[in-house]
């Protein structure tokens, strides 16, 4: 470098050098160093697309594609010192740039700026990265049809109000999960769609004086097209918001599916048993076995909230066009990326090794009273009106209640006690069994609908997959 090393690439201005504090506190190399295999991406287009409009000559194109590739390489070596002097992936790119290659080196920032750079940078690094969730997701969504398939006749019981309601096929249940899921991928998808344009060429604000192409730089990061606007490429992070407010609406889901196998998995219920190894012991009570990964899951779910909420707050006051303000956008959105891939592939590894105890569920269903609705069903099917029939189960429940016998297992003669209109085939409806088989219409508990729902899910999430 011709220049004082320490001087800052944008130091022409300055005639005294920058507060130590402030240095540090304004830095960001510290965590957009994990930008650099984009900004390498970006800045090697932006070379290709200079020479190709003849602002650049081949030679210095070749020289800085060279001379970035070496970087590349020392990156993955940890070859490369990041700088806190040089303040941001970018800068230290390009000042090892010049380093290595000389003043070629210094032509890669013609007719660019960091703000559509760094703009450039976040929505590759997003778009790669929402692949990798999406594949997670995938495998989740997969392993959840899988366990749908192999329980689509076992029996539980429903919920509402925590209360058992009626009984339903455990595969069912999963499919409720898989849907949430297929939604989540859905948002993705569109998030990824959207947010696939490129900044390049926006630079500062206002664009450029050099005769630039967007559409080839655009076509050269294989992003859909230009961004329209240069104002609004290099400030708004909308895409950013999108994504952890879809990345918020898959944690929710994630956490509330947690607090289920929280539950199941407890001593009180014995649902299900998650596998050992997905748990861990306590270092005092020897008999115990705590399902920490959905507990953790669970509870990280509100640090991506709290990301979606710090990047609205981070958007809210900023006039056009960039401000620094955007530097601390990095940060939510490389946790919420993380987290949300961790805990995906925490429970696309535990679902599928999920043990469901298929009599404790069953017992749940029958002591639970919840086929009571279908015995009502029953009476209105023998004329009787619905809130009358209400009326009459609800004394039978009671009676049920009072000397612990359930429905089915009343005698004929009792049932007949509460409306002489019973006959004995009551008994059809009142088993579990034959009430969950009664609900037997597209989206509905029966086994043989949850067979087909189960071969629907699995085409559309191939589908799906084929999408990626
Ligand atoms: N590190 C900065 C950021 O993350 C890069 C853009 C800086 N632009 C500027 N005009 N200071 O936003």
């Amino acid at each position: 470098m011709s220049q004082n090393a320490s001087k800052a690439l944008w130091g022409g201005r300055f005639s005294e050098s920058t507060d130590a504090f402030v240095q540090a506190f304004t830095a960001s190399v510290s965590f957009d160093q994990r930008l650099a295999a984009q900004d390498i991406q970006g800045s090697k287009a932006h070379a290709t697309m200079l020479a190709a409009q003849g602002v650049l000559t081949t030679t210095e194109r070749d020289a800085i594609l060279n001379g970035l590739d070496q970087i590349a390489a020392e990156i993955e070596s940890g070859a490369l010192i990041w700088s806190v002097a040089r303040e941001d992936v970018h800068m230290n790119i390009e000042a090892r740039l010049i380093e290595l290659i000389g003043d070629t080196g210094k032509k890669l920032h013609t007719g660019r700026s960091r703000n559509d750079q760094v703009a450039t940078d976040i929505r590759l690094w997003l778009r790669a990265t929402i692949d990798v969730i999406r594949a997670e997701l995938t495998r989740l969504q997969a392993g959840l049809i899988d366990l749908a398939e192999r329980e689509f006749d076992t029996v539980m019981p429903g919920f509402t109000h925590l209360q058992a309601a009626q009984p339903i096929s455990f595969g069912h249940h999963m499919l409720a999960w898989n849907e949430m899921l297929h939604r989540d991928q859905e948002r993705l998808t569109q998030c990824q769609t959207r947010l696939n344009e490129c900044p390049l060429g926006s630079a500062a604000l206002a664009g450029t004086s050099y005769p630039i192409d967007r559409h080839l730089s655009a076509s050269l990061l294989g992003f859909r097209k230009p961004t329209e606007n240069s104002l609004d490429s290099v400030s708004d992070r909308d895409f950013a918001i999108e994504f952890t407010s879809v990345a918020s609406i898959a944690m929710m889901h994630l956490s509330r599916f947690s607090e289920e196998l929280v539950n199941w998995n407890s001593t009180a219920w014995q649902f299900v048993d998650l596998p050992d190894r997905f748990c861990t012991g306590s270092s005092i009570m020897p008999q115990k076995k705590n399902p920490d990964v959905p507990e953790l899951v669970r509870g990280k779910s509100g640090r991506v909230f709290g990301h979606l909420i710090s990047l609205l707050t981070l958007m809210k006051g900023q006039p056009l066009a960039y401000n620094k303000d955007n530097q601390e956008d990095k940060e939510p959105i490389f946790d919420t990326a993380e987290t949300l891939f961790h805990s995906l592939r925490a429970f696309a590894d535990m679902v599928p090794a999920i043990t469901v105890n298929r009599s404790v569920l069953k017992d749940a269903a029958i002591n639970g009273f919840s086929t009571a609705t279908d015995l009502a069903d029953y009476l209105v099917r023998k004329g009787i009106a619905f809130r009358d029939a209400h009326e009459i189960v609800g004394r039978a429940v009671a009676q049920g209640v009072a000397t612990q016998t359930d429905l089915a297992a009343m005698s004929l003669t009792t049932l007949q006690g509460f409306s002489a209109i019973i006959d004995a085939d009551v008994y059809n409806v009142l088993t579990v069994e034959g009430s969950m088989a009664s609900r037997d219409h597209y989206g509905g508990t029966a086994p043989n609908q949850v067979k087909a729902a189960i071969l629907r899910a699995r085409a559309r999430l191939a589908a799906e997959d084929i999408d990626q």
